[in-house]
C-alpha cells in the first residue's frame, strides 16, 4: 500500500540525454511508477511525452510487464479522448514510451490550482473522459486508477469546447472480471482516494469500478475533496466500502439537488446500483446541472443594492 520511493532519481539527471531517439528536455510529471519527460522526437522533430519506468523497478518483473502492458493497452484503443503512443521499447536497460506530448495540466493540478469548478465544466471533463473510459471497455478492459492525475487537460478547439481532456496512465489496466486486491505484489501505488469497493475486497471487477472512481473524481472536482477523507488508509478503505458519501449539495450550496442523486447512483456500494457506463452517467450529471442554470433569456435577479428596502414599520 505504500508507495514506492520517487523513481527516476535525481530529478533532471536525464535532461540533454537521448534515449533511444529523442532527446530529453524536462521533466514534466511522475507518478507511482514512471517519469514523464518532455523530449524531442528527433526524427520528425516534434514534442513527445517520454514516460520512463523507474530505473530501480526495472528490476522488478511486475514492473516491467505493467509497464510493457501499457503501451499495449494504450496502443490498441484509438480515440480522441486517449492519448496515443507513438513508440514503446527497451534501450540500454531502460523503457520507455513515446506518446503525444500533452500541454497543458493534468486534472489534479488544475483543481489544487483553482478549487472546485462549476458544475457544467465538471461534467464536460467528466463527459470526455467516460467516453474514453467506455470505449475502453468495449474493448472488455477496465482501467481501474481513475484519478485527477491521470486525466490531462489541454485546452480546446473553440469556445464551445474550451478543454480537450485526454485519459491516460492504462498501468494498472486489466481485462474485465479479472480479480483484483491487494494480494498481487504493487497492486496499489497510488492514493486510495477513489478506488471502488469490490476493488477493495478482491472481487471480480468490470467497468463499473471506472464508473465509481470518476463518481468521486466527480466528487472532488464539484466540491474540492473526494467523497471520503480519514486519517488513515485503514479507515479510508472501510468509508468505501460502508459509510454512505455526504451529498455534495450540503457541501457545496447553490448546486441542484439532482446531483446528489446522480453521483449516489456512481457511487453506489454494489455495482449493481450503479450507472450502467460512464457516460449515462456523466450525461445525467450534465442535465442535473443544467437545471441550476437559468432558462435562456431569462432576466437575471436584481443586485442586493438594487432590491426593495425594507423598513422596520413594514416587517412588525
Ligand atoms: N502525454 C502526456 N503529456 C503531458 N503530460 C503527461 C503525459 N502523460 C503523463 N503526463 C504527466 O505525467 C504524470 C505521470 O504520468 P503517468 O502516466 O500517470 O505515470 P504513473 O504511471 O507513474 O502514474 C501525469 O500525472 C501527468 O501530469
Ligand atoms: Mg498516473
Amino acid at each position: 500500500m505504500t508507495a514506492p520511493g520517487p523513481p527516476g532519481g535525481r530529478p533532471g539527471e536525464l535532461r540533454g540525454k537521448r534515449i533511444a531517439g529523442y532527446l530529453v528536455e524536462s521533466e514534466i510529471g511522475r507518478g507511482g511508477m514512471a517519469v514523464v519527460y518532455l523530449a524531442r522526437d528527433l526524427r520528425l522533430d516534434r514534442p513527445v511525452a517520454l514516460k520512463l519506468l523507474a530505473p530501480e523497478l526495472a528490476r522488478n518483473d511486475v514492473f516491467r510487464q505493467r509497464f510493457a502492458h501499457e503501451s499495449k493497452v494504450a496502443a490498441a484503443i484509438d480515440h480522441p479522448h486517449i492519448v496515443p503512443v507513438f513508440e514503446a521499447g527497451e534501450t540500454e536497460g531502460l523503457l520507455y514510451i513515446a506518446m503525444r506530448y500533452v500541454p497543458g495540466q493534468d486534472l489534479r493540478a488544475l483543481l489544487d490550482r483553482t478549487g472546485p469548478l462549476p458544475v457544467e465544466t465538471a461534467a464536460r471533463i467528466a463527459g470526455q473522459v467516460a467516453s474514453a473510459l467506455d470505449a475502453a471497455h468495449a474493448h472488455d478492459l477496465v482501467h481501474r486508477d481513475v484519478k485527477p492525475g491521470n486525466i490531462l487537460v489541454a485546452e480546446g478547439t473553440d469556445s464551445e469546447h474550451p478543454e480537450h481532456v485526454y485519459l491516460t496512465d492504462f498501468g494498472l489496466t486489466k481485462k474485465s472480471l479479472s480479480l483484483t486486491g491487494f494480494t498481487s505484489v504493487g497492486q496499489f501505488v497510488g492514493t486510495l482516494d477513489y478506488v471502488a469497493p469490490e476493488q477493495i475486497s478482491g472481487k471480480p471487477v468490470d467497468g463499473r469500478c471506472d464508473v465509481y472512481s470518476l463518481g468521486c473524481v466527480v466528487h472532488e472536482t464539484l466540491t474540492g475533496s473526494p467523497p471520503f477523507r480519514r486519517d488513515d488508509d485503514m479507515a479510508l478503505l472501510w468509508a468505501h466500502q460502508f459509510d454512505p458519501p455526504p451529498r455534495v449539495s450540503s457541501l457545496r450550496p447553490g448546486l441542484p439537488a439532482a446531483v446528489d442523486g446522480v453521483l449516489a447512483k456512481a457511487l453506489a456500494k454494489s455495482p449493481d446500483d450503479r450507472w450502467n457506463s460512464c457516460l449515462e452517467f456523466t450525461g445525467a450529471l450534465r442535465r442535473a446541472g443544467a437545471r441550476a442554470a437559468p432558462p435562456p433569456g431569462a432576466v437575471p435577479p436584481p443586485p442586493r443594492w438594487a432590491l426593495p428596502v425594507i423598513r422596520e414599520e413594514d416587517t412588525g
